[in-house]
């Protein structure tokens, strides 16, 4: 744990952006001390309010251990933590697999991460952008604090940066749209960014006033015009999306970058890097890629690449299927295919603007149904008879959504197969289990997997998420509840039905 020297530029930093008298922390009631870990604080239910009152800048990571995806933003966690030890920021976290009803209250359950709670406001935090690591954060908290320091700079510096640089040439710096500049460098900390009024430098790079430029060793990348309309949206999408390539290669580096593109449609290429046809195919994709810029990111992935493995099988592309175009819609997460063998420049650029005008049919795989698929205890459901089970009126059917390749949905198994025999002689109740990784489910589903989802016996569509215990005993009861709850459902609908009104309409949970 290194913590940073007392003294040092950003504890000065911090202790002198807090224009507020001193946090009160020396009131008689708080004193209490809250659980720390190396100097970060480990909230529960019970003591989050505590800290509220406590630290006037309380930063806190809301968390889910077994999450993989949530480890590097961990790691940057802590290295911002112990960068920061002493500073006006205090660091905090809590498990929101334990910590539920404090999760819940503050609306933290689905969307964990990292938020800014200030001055004791339990309500309006500020959330931090997804690190990529803790110097992330720590220019976050910086530039949030009004450290304009690394925004104004000598663009002498700049000149042989191999990084992208967003430089604002501004005239006056009083306009709100600077501000609107400036707010964007806050949200995109992981980018570098500078402001100059030097008329000088201004024309060495052929402009005039109230632009923003990217910069790569002194080149300019794009320009983009800045009016008292331009929005701190707009400046963001324009910002990331040119300062990428028009076509991004997915990599461990890129991954994050592309996944918090503000651009929500992602077309992937899979395909050989080494096979014969590979540069045709590129440039005919880079072509289409420069025509839909700023609507949808070109993504290239290397199936020759052993790394790109779980990605592949996330998509579930088999490496004899490149080359191969999906758009992604990364909003419901959707997949669309290109309709054709081949991706010439026509056929893709035809398929963006079909799919961008809401044209193009989703993509469903299902493996062939397997002979005798009904005979095991368990039954093995596939893309093709899904539905057809699961909606059946007179059995409520208990689904394992499963991956194959995965621990912990493997670990599941015996538990299926024990519930299944618990529940032989039941003629009303089919447990099944669908492998989620060959088969499409056109259904929005939560959580990952392995989920369970109860289809009860009912006339509509419906579908009930477990969140409970997985165990035997803790199944059974849920299932007997939801077959009361849908009987009793059943009836409504049965008496509505006789109402000259429209049947309610159910979504799926
Ligand atoms: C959580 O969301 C609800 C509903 O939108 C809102 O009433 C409540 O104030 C929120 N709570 C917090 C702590 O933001
Ligand atoms: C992507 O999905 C969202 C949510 O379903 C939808 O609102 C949006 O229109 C979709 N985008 C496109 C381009 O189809
Ligand atoms: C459900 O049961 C009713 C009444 O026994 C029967 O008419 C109907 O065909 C059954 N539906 C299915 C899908 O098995
Ligand atoms: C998905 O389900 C919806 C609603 O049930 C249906 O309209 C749509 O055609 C289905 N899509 C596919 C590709 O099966």
């Amino acid at each position: 744990m290194k913590a940073l020297q007392p003294g040092s530029s950003l504890f000065v930093l911090f202790a002198a952006a807090a224009a507020a008298p001193a946090a009160p922390a020396a009131a008689a009631a708080d004193t209490q001390s809250l659980p720390e870990e190396d100097g970060v604080l480990q909230l529960t239910t019970e003591d989050f309010n505590t800290a509220l009152r406590k630290y006037q800048q309380l930063l806190v990571h809301f968390y889910t251990p077994l999450y993989q995806e949530g480890l590097r933003v961990k790691a940057a966690f802590e290295g911002a933590a112990s960068e920061l030890q002493g500073s006006e920021v205090k660091f905090a976290v809590v498990d929101v697999t334990k910590e539920k009803d404090l999760a819940k209250e503050l609306n933290a359950t689905s969307s964990a991460g990292i938020r800014l709670y200030l001055d004791g406001d339990k309500y309006n935090p500020v959330p931090c952008p997804v690190p990529q690591n803790s110097a992330s954060i720590v220019t976050w908290l910086k530039r949030r604090a009004g450290s304009a320091a690394d925004l104004i700079t000598d663009l002498g510096q700049l000149e042989t940066s191999e990084e992208v640089t967003v430089v604002g040439f501004f005239k006056e710096l009083d306009h709100d749209y600077v501000q609107v500049f400036y707010s964007a460098a806050i949200d995109l900390p992981d980018m570098k960014f500078a402001v100059t009024q030097n008329s000088e430098v201004i024309r060495k790079y052929g402009q005039t006033h109230d632009v923003v430029l990217l910069l790569k060793k002194s080149k300019t990348i794009q320009v983009h015009k800045i009016t008292p309309l331009t929005s701190k949206e707009d400046l963001i999408v324009f910002i990331t999306v040119f300062s990428m390539e028009p076509v991004t290669e997915y990599t461990g580096k890129t991954a994050s970058q592309i996944l918090s593109s503000p651009v929500l449609n992602h077309l992937l290429l899979f395909i050989r890097k080494s096979s014969a046809d590979f540069q045709e195919i590129y440039s005919a994709f880079t072509n289409a890629a420069l025509a839909f810029r700023l609507k949808i990111l070109f993504v290239l992935v290397n199936v020759d690449e052993s790394r790109n493995g779980r990605l592949m099988e996330y998509f579930r592309v088999k490496d004899f299927e490149a080359p191969l175009v999906r758009m992604i819609n990364m909003t419901d997460q959707v997949t669309f295919q290109l309709p054709s063998d081949y991706p010439d420049e026509e056929t893709v650029k035809q398929f963006c603007q079909s799919y961008l005008d809401g044209k193009a049919k989703p993509k469903m795989r299902s493996e062939p149904i397997p002979e005798r698929w009904d005979e095991k205890p368990v039954k093995e459901l596939v893309g093709l008879t899904l539905e057809k089970v699961g909606f059946n009126p007179n059995k409520t059917v208990f689904v394992l959504f499963y991956v194959p390749y995965s621990q912990r949905s493997q670990a599941l198994f015996p538990l299926w197969e024990d519930l299944a025999k618990a529940l032989k002689h039941r003629e009303d109740v089919i447990i099944a289990r669908f492998d989620a990784s060959a088969n499409d489910i056109n259904m929005s589903m939560q959580g990952p997997y392995p989920t369970l989802y109860l289809f009860p016996a009912l006339c509509s569509e419906r579908m009930v998420f477990y969140t409970g215990e997985r165990k035997l005993k803790d199944l059974l009861v849920f299932l007997d509840e939801e077959m009361e709850k849908a009987k009793k459902y059943r009836v409504v609908v049965n008496m509505q039905a006789l109402l000259p009104k429209k049947l309610p309409t159910v979504s799926f949970v």
